[in-house]
């Protein structure tokens, strides 16, 4: 059995894998392009692959011996599922082991851009400290607060219990999820009476701009803006219009559209913006255990087991 593991990561898992399987490593910190890919497959009866693959029916059909995808994300946008449960591959993801890490990160982002660590910081560094500022870096109090969560799922769920923790007001907009301990609105009332708003959706054909020219202006004009979930939920050029009006207090990024975000985009002049490259997942333990749990799919499907978590069961 072949499995082609798209990026280098933790050695155990690799050598775990390497146990019941050849391994074929994209041996780099840098993702194959789609052809290295096609290549890389080739063969293959498995595939370990990262939100930055692509994985459609034509790579499928360039590999039809492939029977898993195992991403190495809980986020699954980069693969084509459909095409994959019409070929019979099953598609498996990372749940569960990163929602405390990525609500965590999501509550840092609150945190910074609520205070202006990073302005504050970049001042410091830049040698603008000259003494202590009655009236520069005033942020925003989070006790007392409206927190609006779309998407109450894992991630978001536990980013409302911490908040709740701080004295926040927490309203949601979910059209699957109920919890009682916060309140369910729906989004027009989220959009305009959140203080702070945070992205929890996957990314599909629904969500994908779902923050643009129509519901920025809903927003508070200081409203801050933090989105963990994937880029293009946000319509970028809507929100590089609506920052240059003067409009939203800060807003938080650790996923953006395009990724990653090339050095001279306009999102990088705005000193109320902060941007991180995608990091709400990577702790030391969150990335062994995705590690772990992604090497655990693909050794179960291709031994005939049930994996941990796969999307389209139907297929085993
Ligand atoms: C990260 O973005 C993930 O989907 O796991």
């Amino acid at each position: 059995m072949l499995v082609a593991v798209t990026r280098r990561i933790h050695k155990e898992e690799l050598e775990r894998l390497g146990e019941v399987a050849e391994v074929r490593l994209w041996d780099s910190d840098l993702p194959p392009s789609p052809s290295e890919l096609q290549e890389l497959v080739s063969g293959a009866d498995g595939v370990l692959s990262l939100l930055t693959d692509k994985i459609d029916g034509a790579i499928l059909d360039g590999s039809p011996g492939i029977k898993v995808v195992s991403n190495f994300a809980v986020g699954f946008d980069n693969i084509n599922v459909p095409a994959c449960t019409e070929r019979g591959v099953a598609v498996c993801t990372t749940p569960d082991v990163l929602t405390e890490t990525t609500a965590e990160f999501a509550m840092a982002l609150i945190f910074s851009v609520a205070r202006q660590i990073v302005p504050g910081e970049r001042a410091a560094r830049g040698g603008e400290w000259k003494t202590w500022y009655p009236m520069r870096f005033l942020g925003r109090d989070l006790a007392g607060a409206t927190l609006g969560v779309v998407g109450l799922g894992r991630i978001g769920s536990h980013l409302a219990t911490m908040a709740s923790a701080f004295g926040m007001e927490v309203v949601y907009f979910d059209p699957r999820n109920e919890d009682s301990r916060f309140e369910k609105v729906d989004l027009d009332e989220l959009w305009a009476r959140s203080d702070i708003i945070s992205l929890h959706v996957p990314l599909t054909d629904q969500t994908r701009g779902l923050v643009g020219g129509d519901t920025l202006p809903q927003m508070k004009p200081d409203a801050i803006l933090i989105n963990t979930s994937r880029g293009p939920v946000i319509d970028t050029d809507a929100l590089v219009e609506s920052l240059r009006s003067g409009h939203l207090a800060g807003v938080g990024l650790d996923v953006t559209d395009p990724e990653p975000l090339p050095q001279d985009h306009p999102l990088y002049t705005f000193d109320r913006v902060t941007i991180a490259p995608h990091i709400a997942s990577a702790t030391h333990i969150t990335r062994r255990k995705m590690a772990q749990l992604s090497v655990d799919n693909v050794i179960a499907v291709l031994t005939g087991t049930t994996p941990p978590n796969c999307l389209n069961p139907e297929v085993l």
